[in-house]
């Protein structure tokens, strides 16, 4: 019988980000075509309340703010890590009058009203998670979203041939030994996990440095 594949405890996850910190940004090497794409798509320009889940080290509020959200749209960050949350409210610093970021437990409810945002952004996040926690971020994304209201995420991606095949492989050894290994992310196919009453609005695969990446922009009915 095939093992479940043990996937990172929020704890766990929170401890191991609690240590990469800073660091988490010397990923940008392989996220960045995919990230770009999801912010190219993901039409932000328009957006009025943004909320990011797992925001990391605010990379990405950053660039939000500054270059693409409408000066009064407002940002909310979460992120299970306080170290991370400490790093990303130091770079949300200079919006302070309209964005926020706040420690979650990954368990409870997203601190957020029923349909009060318009944009749900996760990148390399839902990678970490357990098919049940992705599940709960879909529903909590259509309890917070408004009807006009998109996810945006990014996350790996596994690979079918060639050198990225490999290397996605071998990736996935590693995570079955001990999610720790790979900070608790695997390859992962974006669209086997949406559910039913979404709807995909774009979706594209990248590769960089021998590692697929995918982006998805879905909206709920
Ligand atoms: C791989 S990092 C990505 C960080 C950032 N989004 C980026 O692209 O650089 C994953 C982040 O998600 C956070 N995280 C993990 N599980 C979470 C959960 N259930 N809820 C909120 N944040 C979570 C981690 O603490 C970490 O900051």
């Amino acid at each position: 019988m095939r093992r479940r594949p043990a996937y990172l405890t929020n704890a766990q996850a929170a401890a191991v980000y609690d240590r990469i910190g800073r660091w988490q940004d010397t990923q940008a090497f392989y996220e960045s075509p995919a990230v770009e794409e999801m912010v190219r798509s993901g039409d932000f320009e328009q957006a009025r309340s943004v909320v990011e889940v797992g925001c990391g080290t605010g990379a990405l509020a950053e660039r939000l703010l500054s270059r693409h959200l409408p000066e009064d749209a407002t940002y909310l960050g979460l992120d299970v890590s306080s170290h991370m949350v400490s790093l990303a409210g130091d770079r949300v610093r200079p919006w302070t009058d309209r964005a926020r970021i706040v420690g979650v437990d990954g368990h409870s409810p997203w601190p957020i009203e029923d349909h009060s945002c318009d944009r749900v952004v996760a990148t390399y996040v839902l990678d970490l998670l357990s098919p049940e926690a992705i599940a709960t971020f879909f529903a909590e994304s259509a309890r917070v979203l408004r009807t006009d209201g998109m996810v945006a995420v990014t996350s790996l991606s596994p690979a079918d041939r060639g050198a990225a095949h490999l290397l996605s492989e071998a990736w996935m050894r590693l995570f079955s030994v001990d999610p720790r290994l790979t900070a608790g992310c695997r390859p992962l196919v974006l669209a086997d996990h949406l559910p039913a009453g979404w709807h995909t609005i774009h979706r594209d695969t990248f590769r960089a440095y021998g590692l697929r990446s995918s982006v998805l922009i879905a909206s709920h009915s």
